[in-house]
């Protein structure tokens, strides 16, 4: 059920679990894993220090290395990152916080100097972006990829199962599939990056397909109430350019409601960029459609996030480049005190600076 009378720092109950207030930490791909993308101490640090939010969503984490795009970007399928994500978790419960882990599979967002055996990134269609892949030696042009076999779609889905289940083994409090950004699963979504002709493409009901299996195959795993989804329907994020999404959107509501999911995470807009919504387009249409709490991302401030939970217009607000340079972004914004402008040049550096080291208030 909604309750809109929440204000954004008083505790919300987001099935079985308490958070201290209405604020998330959105997902911040930092880059800083070490070998094996293994998180590390430092990671854990960061992450403590942040753990005033409400809920905390990690950063992208790979299900697998065929999931990988990024370099430097930390894994949840073998044994060491389980270890290596406990330091984390075991910190953010320390300070009193909740982490949900991102389950990631970037499909053609990658390179294949990223990928096992130097393969070719996979994804719905062999569809190129436009679009850079960012190496260990540095920004290089993505290529062409690889369209899925039909009987490949399973092991994805295992790849699903298989990190749901580490991510348990890692002390998180629940998952988020991440079904935005351009990644695999919106490229499955997208009718301009799939063009399969077989059941997981070309009508709406087949593109929704694959989200739809992978939610339910992440909730054998995960009781429902503790996996959330991230969709961003419009935005130009890693060359996605959809027309018209909204039908694509209602029908996925329609599939994922009877799941009973902890939340519908959307960035509403083009992520990290304006908040125009294109003409026909209504994410209060979305609100009404899905059943799951409606949590809002994108641009958020304090005055922008106290209207939206005051007008009911969402459940939670997350926040995520704020929270790059305020590790105390809770307690800035309740004490209305200034915030520190994030530093750009560190935010996928290896090390400390810009990391770990801005200062707090309190
Ligand atoms: C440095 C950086 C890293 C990001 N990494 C991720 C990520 O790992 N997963 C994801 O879903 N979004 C990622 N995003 C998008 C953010 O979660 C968020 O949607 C975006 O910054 C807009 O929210 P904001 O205006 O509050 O910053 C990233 C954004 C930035 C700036």
């Amino acid at each position: 059920m909604k309750n809109t009378e929440h204000e954004l720092f008083q505790p919300f109950q987001l099935g079985p679990l308490v958070l201290k207030n209405h604020i998330v930490m959105a997902p911040l791909t930092r880059s800083r894993a070490s070998e094996g993308d293994v998180p590390t101490e430092m990671n854990a640090e960061y992450y403590a220090q942040r753990a005033s939010a409400g809920l905390i969503i990690s950063e992208a984490t790979n299900i697998s290395q065929q999931g990988k795009g990024y370099a430097f970007t930390p894994g949840i399928y073998t044994q060491e990152q389980i270890a290596g994500w406990k330091l984390v978790t075991d910190a953010v419960h320390k300070k009193g916080g909740l982490i949900f882990c991102q389950l990631w599979h970037v499909g053609r967002i990658s390179h294949p100097s990223l990928q096992p055996n130097n393969e070719l990134p996979v994804s719905a269609s062999a569809v190129k972006p436009n679009q850079q892949a960012f190496t260990e030696t540095g920004m290089q042009d993505c290529v062409t990829p690889r369209a899925l076999e039909l009987i490949e779609i399973p092991e994805i889905i295992e790849q699903y199962i298989h990190a749901s289940k580490c991510a348990k083994e890692a002390g998180f409090d629940g998952v988020e599939i991440h079904a935005a950004n351009g990644y695999l699963l919106q490229q499955f979504l997208g009718e301009k990056t799939n063009l399969r002709n077989d059941k997981y493409g070309g009508s709406i009901e087949n593109r929704v397909r694959l989200t739809v299996e992978v939610t339910e195959a992440v909730c054998q795993i995960w009781e429902s109430h503790r996996v959330g989804i991230r969709l961003s329907p419009v935005t130009p994020a890693n060359d996605m350019d959809e027309d018209d999404p909204m039908d694509t959107y209602l029908y996925l509501a329609q599939k994922l409601n009877p799941l009973k999911l902890a939340y519908v995470h959307f960035v509403e807009g083009a992520t990290g960029g304006a908040r125009d919504i294109k003409p026909g387009f209504d994410f209060h249409k979305l609100h009404r459609a899905f059943d799951a709490v409606y949590m809002a991302n994108n641009g958020y401030n304090l005055k922008l996030a106290t209207d939206t939970l005051k007008h009911g217009d969402a459940e939670l607000i997350c926040f995520g480049r704020p929270f790059i340079s305020n590790p105390d972004l809770v307690e800035r914004l309740k004490r209305k005190i200034p915030l520190t402008p994030l530093d750009p040049k560190t935010l996928y550096t290896r090390g400390p600076e810009g990391y770990t080291d801005y200062p707090t208030v309190t």
